[in-house]
């Protein structure tokens, strides 16, 4: 990397006095380039958006995410009960604006998502008496949303989670009503449609626990078939809601390697450390798991250890260079937010802990696992 990080530091910090910058926390921000600079030649870094940063328009970290990040992904906003929720029309406020901002930085957007058995409303899967809804019925009201969203934002959404979240941990399919009413088809049409209304858009399949051998291989399968039957599928993504702990470096790895023998492009999604107790035997993103709130499951209220802040940035360093290692099978490496304040893990699976799992602390200063990825970069 032909970057120096010191003359960096000195340019930017020189900058920040020219433009007055008094907040520290902003000030410290632009004293960096970003770390998607850094890592140019290998995989493009991004960012998930929640709403109220864009609704708030949260000014310190939407210019620290235009600093760091060349991809966004909305953390909530584009999801079906956000967008067309129960009874109303389409609510187009908060994507409009998290579209515009990606344009505006130039970055790489990512649509999330399109097809999800979690935040749909009920009444998507009833017909008009309350009653079950037919195969034809469910399946013109996914065609229905799909071409409705993907038609908005066609040319400037350049990949879109088409559908999340399908498989079960054991490697079987998920029994959510899409796969119920319609069948395990419901999600080769879903790729069909997004394809038929924006061909040029890059189409990936979603899912958490990928580095699960079992998992791995049910969606490996998945997509060799959907290859050899002509599905539109061009990517898919490894959500990487990971532990401090765990799952180890090989399984990624692993999981890399057989998407890329697959024939489609590895995205890694959502990624985030995890460093609270784990209350459970597996990591899990399933959003409808929650436990009791207990002191000593929440152990870092005023700060987290050096020896655990420790720990965390070596396990980012491993992670990132399994990534760098398979830079070539990988478009993107997209966080599940930026700083500690926002993430989601505050309050999953336990409401109101204080959680680590980012490369940006709650006064939106880099952590030391941040500057350990771009040590990996020198
Ligand atoms: O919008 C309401 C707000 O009006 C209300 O005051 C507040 C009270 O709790 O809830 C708000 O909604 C929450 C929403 O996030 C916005 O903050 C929901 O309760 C909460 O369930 C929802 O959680 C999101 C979750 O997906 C479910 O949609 C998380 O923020 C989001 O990080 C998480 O992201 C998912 C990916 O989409 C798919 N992969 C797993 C990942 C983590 O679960």
């Amino acid at each position: 990397m032909s970057i120096s990080r010191r003359s960096l530091i000195k340019n930017s910090a020189i900058a920040a006095v020219l433009l007055g910058i008094k907040n520290s926390a902003i000030a410290k921000a632009v004293e960096r380039t970003g770390i998607k600079d850094f890592y140019k030649d290998d995989f493009r870094i991004g960012t998930a958006l929640s709403t109220s940063t864009l609704m708030k328009n949260n000014e310190a970290l939407l210019a620290l995410v235009a600093r760091e990040f060349n991809a966004i992904t909305p953390e909530n906003c584009m999801k079906w009960e956000a967008l067309k929720p129960k009874d109303k029309e389409w609510d187009w406020t908060a994507a409009d604006k998290f579209v515009e901002f990606g344009q505006k930085n130039n970055m790489y957007i990512v649509g999330h998502n399109l097809v999800w058995h979690s935040q749909v409303p009920e009444d998507v899967f009833k017909n008009e008496k309350g009653g079950a809804i037919s195969k034809e019925n469910l399946t013109l009201k996914m065609q229905n949303h799909i071409t409705n969203l993907v038609s908005r934002y066609k040319g400037k959404i350049h990949a879109w989670d088409v559908v999340n979240e399908a498989v079960e941990d054991d490697g079987s399919w998920r029994k959510s009503p899409w796969h119920n009413i319609m069948g395990e088809n419901f999600i080769a049409q879903a790729f069909h449609i997004a394809n038929d209304v924006d061909s040029k858009a890059h189409l990936i399949y979603n899912d958490y626990n990928t580095e699960s051998p079992a998992k791995r291989n049910f969606i490996v399968d998945m997509v060799k078939r959907f290859k050899k039957q002509g599905v539109p599928i061009h990517g898919v993504g490894m959500q990487e809601h990971l532990s401090i702990d765990g799952p180890g470096v090989a399984e990624i790895e692993a999981t890399l390697i057989a998407l890329a023998g697959a024939g489609v492009r590895a995205h890694i999604t959502e990624l985030d450390v995890d460093v609270l107790p784990s209350v459970w035997n597996l990591p899990t993103a399933e959003v409808s798991t929650r436990f009791e709130y207990t002191p000593e499951r929440d152990p870092y209220i005023k700060g987290l250890p050096k020896n655990t802040e420790e720990k965390l940035a070596k396990r980012y360093e491993e992670i990132f260079k399994v990534y760098l290692k398979h830079h070539d099978k990988i478009e993107r490496v997209t966080l599940w937010g930026t700083a500690d304040s926002e993430t989601w893990l505050n309050d999953f699976p336990i409401r109101g802990r204080t959680n680590y799992p980012l490369l940006f602390d709650r006064k939106l200063a880099p952590k030391p696992a941040y500057f350990r990825l771009l040590d990996l970069k020198k």
